[in-house]
């Protein structure tokens, strides 16, 4: 067992009067830059185009957050000729230099965190304190991969008399990263200066929705020092850019991350050689979740309530990580579904902008209404044992709560993506285990239990690719959490974990007779 001693930063305390005045601040700061003009960034040059889109503010949509320009397929192929004339020099670029762009990228982070956390904010509708630990993640992507490319830099020397033999790693070319808008700074930054760091020039297209924040990050990473064409920021159409970018021949790492519909599709398409093409595909692809934590009879109910209600409803449920299942033995269901109803009903509604809101709004228009069509499903199908009104501005959803659901009902099986948590009853562990594997994906999972023989029995069945035991299921923390899941949540390793930027590089063995 390896251990690390990667510390990570820390939050910010909004206990602290200081901390709040600052956060406010940062608000008003933002607010007097709203509804600007971001470019995208093609070989060193900030670039006009000619689709501008208006990303708004879903807690207050008459609010345009900025306005964005979207690369056309030409101007695609235009970044990927600056990335292929700039991969010769980043990849002779000693990893020290390029670890240290990442430091400095970690630095300028915190010196604006406030900052950042009210782009993210304002952009995507994320309640502040989480705002601000996305902040923490981004910053410990950069600390903890500029760490990690330093020891791998040093390659494994196996030598035996008369002959040297190492073992190193090299950059595998261009990577095209694309991102979600749910992390909208710390998904795109750890994918990013993953590749950065391993020595692929890198492409970044972002979600739409999520373009103001990642053009932040630019501004960021080119302070930084990042040479150019060696990154570029090539906000875009998924289906269009992001698609021409994921088939196109030059292209060697794909990193995505979003759902499992577009990931499916780029796996197959990442799999078919184009012309002319002289290599595979990597494809790390890290995708939805239908995740559920399992209460049983000897759980402590005060803590598994808390812990529920924080996983299922925290930024509206709109985390891969978010439990959208609980699954409830029966001699404990009834008491426990009447006190996740009374704690649910006291989550704070509304103010993105306060650190004590819990549940904000949803993403967009096309969110919410798909999210009140599952919540019609799931009423022919399940009993409400809780519907909260929502505010009458912005994108919002109120929590849903259903009980009795059936474990293969529709609201049990497909990813919702807001804050709508279906509670299963069953009659022992052993089936709640069988439920809770009894879905397509394998992302988070949790069990609340002071049974030891159940404890250890999900250690080993429970199909998840990070299970927490007697607390929350989201949160994952860098270098302690490594994060990602199997089965049709993903394909790679785990973020923030020890293999996450082998998959960026090409290991080679050269051995010299001596
Ligand atoms: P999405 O799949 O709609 O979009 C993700 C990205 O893919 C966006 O940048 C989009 O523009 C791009 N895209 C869309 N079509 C494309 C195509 N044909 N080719 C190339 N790129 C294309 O996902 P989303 O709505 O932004 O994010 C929510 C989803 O992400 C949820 O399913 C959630 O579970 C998942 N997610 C997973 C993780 C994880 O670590 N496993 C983390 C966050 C979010
Ligand atoms: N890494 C994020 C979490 O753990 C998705 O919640």
């Amino acid at each position: 067992e390896e251990k690390t001693s990667f510390p990570g930063v820390a939050d910010s305390d909004y206990a602290k009067e200081e901390e709040r005045r600052m956060s406010a601040e940062a608000f008003e700061v933002v607010r007097q830059q709203l509804g600007r003009s971001y470019l995208p960034l093609i070989n060193g040059e900030y670039v006009s185009t000619s689709e501008v889109i208006d990303s708004l503010n879903p807690s207050n949509f008459s609010e345009v957050i900025g306005k964005v320009g979207l690369i056309s397929v030409e101007q695609a192929e235009q970044a990927m000729q600056a990335a292929k004339a700039a991969f010769p020099g980043w990849r002779k670029t000693p990893a020290k230099q390029r670890a240290d762009i990442l430091r400095k990228a970690a630095d300028l982070m915190e010196q604006r965190r406030a900052e950042l956390a009210a782009w993210i904010v304002l952009e995507v509708g994320k309640p502040v304190k989480e705002a601000d630990a996305e902040v923490s993640e981004a910053i410990d992507f950069c600390l903890y991969y500029a760490d990690e490319m330093e020891r791998l830099d040093q390659g494994v020397i196996y030598d035996v008399a008369g002959e040297t033999n190492r073992y190193i790693y090299q950059p595998r070319g261009i990577a095209v990263v694309i991102s979600p808008w749910n992390f909208p700074l710390a998904i795109a930054c750890g994918m990013t200066v993953a590749a950065l760091v391993t020595g692929n020039c890198t492409l970044l297209k972002p979600a739409e929705t999520s373009s103001v924040i990642t053009a932040k990050f630019t501004e960021i990473l080119v302070e930084a020092g990042i040479p150019q064409g060696v990154f570029q920021y090539v906000p875009g159409k998924g289906s269009q850019v992001g698609a021409y970018l994921v088939n196109h021949v030059d292209t060697h790492v794909i990193a995505f991350t979003g759902s499992q519909e577009v990931g499916c599709r780029i796996y197959a398409e990442a799999a078919t050689l184009k012309p002319g093409q002289k290599h595979m595909k990597r494809v790390i692809a890290e995708m939805g979740g239908k995740n559920a934590i399992i209460i049983d009879e000897s759980a402590d109910l005060d803590q598994g309530v808390v812990g529920v209600v924080q996983s299922a409803f925290g930024y509206s449920g709109q985390k891969c990580s978010a439990a959208s299942r609980v699954i409830v033995v029966q001699p404990i269901y009834d008491a426990f579904v009447q006190r996740l109803v009374e704690a649910t009903k006291s989550l704070n509604i509304g103010e993105t902008e306060l650190p004590s809101t819990q549940v904000g709004p949803v993403i967009d228009a096309h969110a919410r209404d798909r999210i009140c069509e599952y919540i019609e499903k799931g009423k022919a199908e399940a009993q409400v044992a809780l519907e909260l009104p929502a505010p009458e501005q912005g994108y919002f959803v109120g929590p849903v709560i259903f009980s009795e659901v059936p474990p293969d009902g529709i609201i049990a099986q497909q990813e919702i993506f807001g804050p709508v948590l279906a509670v299963i009853r069953v009659k022992d562990f052993a089936e709640a285990l069988a439920v809770a594997n009894g879905t397509n994906y394998a992302l988070t999972g949790g069990l609340y239990s002071r049974t030891p023989s159940h404890i250890q029995q999900a250690q080993t069945d429970f199909e998840v690719g990070n299970l927490y035991i007697n607390r929350n299921i989201t949160g994952a923390i860098v270098a302690r959490q490594p994060f990602g899941g199997f089965k049709l949540s993903g394909v790679g390793s785990k973020a923030g974990g020890p293999d996450y930027l082998l998959q960026f590089l090409e290991p080679r063995t050269v051995t010299e007779n001596i």
